[in-house]
């Protein structure tokens, strides 16, 4: 058995100065006991031993804009254990034309051999008609049991089309997250951006303005009303966003609200930078104003948020970025963070929230919401031992020159940050030791 001995442990009950021991995968004991004879200890002295961090949205190896995410399942799962993560929950994605059971074998042969920590699909759903329906049944039996749907890009469904899928998922108590953003109004306010002759990276926040995505959420909120089925809002990052879902939990629904580290610490700001810098923070939604920042950081210790993801979708800036250089339509949309999340998320919030309320956030909250508690998301004994010691004294500077994501910049490029994972294990076998990998390979197919 291991052990380890001296961290404190953010348990369901609380915070706890004990011992916990694991073996084949498992934890076996959590209390006040000593070491036997063959058991290894890990000294977790001023550390907190969290249950590991799982990142609810991320896009590995994923095809979009005519070309490939610079991070597949080795680059990016590595950078997560380097950072604390024993689990992603990657978007499985069904393009036109394809159906969602062999949309999930590709993602599973696209991971098979490359996983550093556990990884779950969502399924996102893009080309919904009968056999695609027909087909839920088998893919839950497939361990998928949440999905994602789009309001825009070219994988967008209608609204008649949404309110089936929330339908059709519900009997077997499916979770819908929608990435919630107006495309009809996208398309029109690019155009517009265009006809007025900006065509560089400023130009993408202008087009994708609070409303676009206030918008998209009320409209979500009130398909899930109509379906009674619960609702996910995927990477929130507006106040207008947000007094929608609070108009919905109002009426009585069941709204789940994620939201991203990128969007409550960087502003818009950063679209006005020189040449064409301003690309590296082209993502959707884009980064917002200091407003946006001061509800969500509310938002977030009020508990009105119930995880925090990155949408980690990488672009190599010299390489990919670059495609959108006349024509900022053309930027592949997203943002690195797969490797920086927890530490991130710590240094904006620091000791306004708990070791408890970081556990909710990144590792409880995903783990219960996309149906994995308290096989993982706990220190319980019968959990998975996926667990991460976090040691709360490191003090490190982000850098793209110190990462392990696969590309030129990372978006925190500088940011001084206090804390970093000393241990990390991802089924019981050492995955990262101080922020690098340990090459095991251990991570496993999550069947939810
Ligand atoms: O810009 C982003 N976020 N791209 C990734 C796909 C998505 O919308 O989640
Ligand atoms: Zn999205
Ligand atoms: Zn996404």
């Amino acid at each position: 058995m291991k052990i380890i001995k001296n961290g404190t442990l953010v348990t369901p009950e609380g915070l706890k100065n004990e011992s916990l021991g694991f073996e084949n995968g498992k934890i076996v004991r959590i209390g006040t006991f000593e070491a036997g004879e063959g058991d290894e200890v890990i000294d977790a002295a001023g550390c907190y031993v969290y249950p590991g961090f799982i990142d609810g949205h991320t896009h590995l190896d994923l095809e979009v804009a005519g070309t490939v995410t610079a991070d597949d399942f080795e680059t990016g799962t590595t950078a997560a254990v380097c950072g604390g993560t024993t689990c992603v929950v990657d978007f499985a994605t069904q393009y036109a034309g394809d159906t969602v059971l062999n949309a999930l074998n590709t993602w599973k042969k696209k991971a098979e051999g490359k996983m550093h920590c556990n990884v779950a699909f969502h399924m996102a759903i893009c080309d919904w008609n009968e056999k695609t329906k027909a087909d839920l049944p088998a893919l839950r039996e497939e361990g998928v049991t949440s999905f994602k749907v789009y309001m825009a890009y070219d994988t967008a469904l209608e609204d008649a089309e949404i309110l089936e899928v929330l339908e059709a998922i519900k009997p077997f108590g499916g979770i819908l997250g929608c990435h919630c953003e107006n495309g009809g109004l996208v398309t029109e306010l690019q155009k517009q951006q265009i006809g007025a002759g900006h065509t560089g990276p400023s130009a993408h926040p202008l087009s994708r303005p609070a409303a676009v995505e206030a918008e998209a959420v009320n409209r979500f909120c009130y398909l899930g009303y109509l379906a009674d089925a619960p609702v996910n809002i995927v990477h929130l990052s507006t106040k207008l966003g947000l007094e929608e879902i609070r108009e919905a939990r109002k009426r009585g629904q069941t709204v789940y609200a994620e939201s991203c580290p990128q969007y409550m610490l960087l502003d818009d700001s950063l679209y006005n930078l020189p040449g064409f810098e301003s690309a590296k923070y082209v993502c959707s939604p884009p980064l917002r104003k200091e407003e946006d920042i001061k509800a969500l950081r509310e938002a977030v210790i009020n508990g009105e948020i119930d995880t925090i993801a990155t949408d980690h979708c990488s672009f190599s800036y010299e390489k990919q970025k670059i495609a959108g250089i006349d024509d900022f339509r053309k930027i592949p949309n997203g943002a690195p963070g797969i490797e920086h999340r927890p530490a991130v998320f710590m240094h904006i919030f620091g000791d306004k929230l708990t070791p408890q309320d970081y556990c909710r956030l990144m590792s409880r909250g995903p783990a219960e919401v996309f149906g994995m508690y308290p096989q993982k998301g706990a220190l319980l004994e019968g959990s998975d031992a996926d667990i991460t010691i976090w040691d709360p004294s490191v003090r490190w500077t982000i850098s793209a020159g110190n990462m392990h994501q696969n590309l030129d910049y990372t978006p925190y490029e500088g940011v001084e940050v206090k804390g970093r994972p000393k241990y990390v294990f991802v089924n019981g076998e050492l995955a990262a030791k101080d922020g690098e990998p340990t090459n095991m390979r251990a991570g496993t197919y999550v069947a939810r």
